[in-house]
């Protein structure tokens, strides 16, 4: 605390991102980051690109980068917007669509970053409880509202909503907006882009950094109606010009070209997935489903807390949130097939 700080500082209570240690051969599972490289034509073009031309700005509007992604999910580049990270766009939707006069409502239990959006941004929130299983109830959101916000699949539950769901929703709060942040859509759920077309108060927002192994490029869009999009142009516009490097555009337009990679890395991922389930099963674990690239579990005997700290101490981090309804589960990303192996059998040891 400083007395230059202004009092919009003094009032914050930023986010907590999971931490990076320095430490070497950790069995790093507590982030979600993608075990495998990104494609390898993205090294390729980022080597091209970094010579001379650094020496000028990038395109402002990443015209390249929006017609990639426009091809590849079947929309125009008017219907595309990027920034650095889907957590810098999903600040933008923030303060561009979910501040009005009703409050914003979002899943008690979700992507945490979501409150501190409110919190900088002044937005009203209220949170709508997931049941006891974990699931979004669609029905539960059927109140007055000044948008609507949620991860399909969710964070850090791992479960996804059905897009039939989603288009319930949609229809059911036409005068707001509702924003699906579908950060690990790619490894197991549906994504709503189809439903762009038909609704004009749908964006959905997406990643690099997960299935596209590009987390330290940063790299995020958004799809939606033209007219959402403006809204977020303006805002960009009015904060950082040039949000992506050429380094970024470049990268980004080369991982969403190679079709290939993606294919083979989400598939591999899935599958560890599906083995770890079944390991973690046997250990005790009650695991939720997940399409996600992590899984969401708790013991029946064991705490959590101190799992993790057990975990830890054998240098395998994993994420454990103590926060209310869920600070018996341990939030694993799921790693290559060794480090999955590695992680199930220093939980063995533990349980023992
Ligand atoms: C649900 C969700 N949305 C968005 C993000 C932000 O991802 P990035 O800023 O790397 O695109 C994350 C990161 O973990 C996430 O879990």
């Amino acid at each position: 605390m400083s007395r230059y700080w202004s009092a919009v500082v003094r009032g914050l209570t930023p986010y907590v991102p999971g931490e990076q240690p320095k430490l070497p051969n950790l069995v790093k599972l507590n982030t979600n980051e993608n075990p495998y490289g990104p494609s390898p034509r993205v090294q390729e073009v980022l080597l091209a690109e970094s010579g001379d031309s650094l020496r000028l700005y990038p395109d402002p509007n990443a015209d390249r980068l929006k017609e990639a992604i426009a091809t590849y999910y079947g929309v125009t580049p008017g219907q595309v917007f990027v920034g650095n990270g889907s957590d810098e766009v999903l600040a933008h939707v923030f303060l561009g669509l979910l501040k009005q006069d009703r409050p914003v409502l979002f899943p008690d239990i979700t992507y945490s970053f979501y409150p501190v959006y409110c919190g900088l941004y002044d937005i009203a929130f209220e949170t709508v409880p997931l049941t006891e299983a974990f699931e979004i109830r669609v029905e539960d959101y059927a109140r007055p509202n000044g948008g609507i916000i949620f991860p399909n699949p969710n964070a850090p539950t791992g479960r996804a909503l059905p897009r039939a769901d989603i288009e319930r929703l949609l229809a059911g709060n036409a005068d707001s907006i509702v924003a699906v942040d579908e950060a690990y859509v790619d490894f197991g759920a549906e994504t709503a882009i189809p439903l762009v077309a038909k609704y004009p108060n749908l964006l959905v927002v997406q990643t690099l950094s997960k299935s596209r192994s590009l987390a330290g490029l940063r790299v995020g869009f958004a799809i939606g109606h033209v007219d959402l999009v403006e809204a977020l142009e303006r805002i960009k516009n009015s904060f950082n010009s040039y949000p992506l490097d050429r380094l970024a555009i470049a990268g980004a337009v080369a991982a969403m070209e190679d079709h290939a990679h993606l294919e083979i890395t989400r598939r591999a991922i899935m599958s560890s997935r599906d083995t770890l389930v079944r390991d973690l099963a046997a250990l005790g674990f009650e695991v939720l489903p997940s399409a996600a690239n992590f899984v969401f579990a708790r013991h029946s005997q064991r705490d959590a807390g101190e799992l993790a700290a057990a975990l830890r101490a054998r240098s395998i981090i994993v994420r454990h949130f103590r926060l209310p309804r869920i600070e018996q589960f341990l939030r694993i990303t799921v790693g290559t097939d060794e480090q999955c192996r590695a992680l199930v059998g220093a939980l063995r040891e533990i349980l023992r």
